[in-house]
């Protein structure tokens, strides 16, 4: 039986500025993900707060908080098969110096601060988060990928 997820990711400002949207999106878009929403926005203050309200009050939140808000961010809903667990394997640990070989952050950041990419670490985290940025009249489930046919033809849903 076979169940499809959703998460949340977010390209942070150090990813947009760098030029990196098309090369996060096409880690995600040739696994065979389903692009759900997606937008470039500023992050409000009430957004960065509840976004990291898990962080608050340690050392590195307020460098934190003013990360997220330095430049506009590209925040997505991606939806697949396991794609909770299998986004975070893509974007590798939080730390780029301990992130496997071939990972986003592995490939492109070198520090913890400025680590190019968010994605949620849980499907409560992801449904959390998601309701932060987006109204779900801004999240699109009206076409099937090859994956999802695949596996709707096999009946094995
Ligand atoms: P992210 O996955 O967005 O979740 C929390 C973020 O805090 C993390 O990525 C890092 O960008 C940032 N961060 C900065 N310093 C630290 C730290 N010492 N420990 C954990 N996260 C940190």
């Amino acid at each position: 039986m076979l169940a499809e997820e959703r998460t949340f990711v977010a390209i942070k400002p150090d990813g947009v500025q760098r030029g990196l949207i098309g090369d996060v999106l096409t880690r995600f878009e040739r696994k065979g993900f389903k692009i759900m929403g997606m937008k470039l926005i500023q992050v409000s203050d009430e957004q960065a707060a509840s976004h990291y309200a898990e962080h608050k009050g340690k050392p590195f939140y307020p460098r934190l908080i003013k990360y997220i808000q330095s430049g506009p961010v590209v925040v997505m809903v991606i939806k697949g098969y396991g794609v909770v667990d299998s986004v975070r394997h893509i974007v590798g640990a939080t730390n780029p110096v301990n992130a496997d070989v071939g990972t986003i952050r592995a490939d492109f950041a070198q520090v913890m601060e400025y680590n190019v990419i968010h994605a949620s670490d849980s499907l409560a985290s992801a449904e959390r988060e998601i309701a932060i940025y987006f109204n779900e009249d801004e999240i699109f489930d009206t076409w099937k990928t090859k994956t999802e046919e695949l596996i709707e033809e096999d009946e094995l849903l």
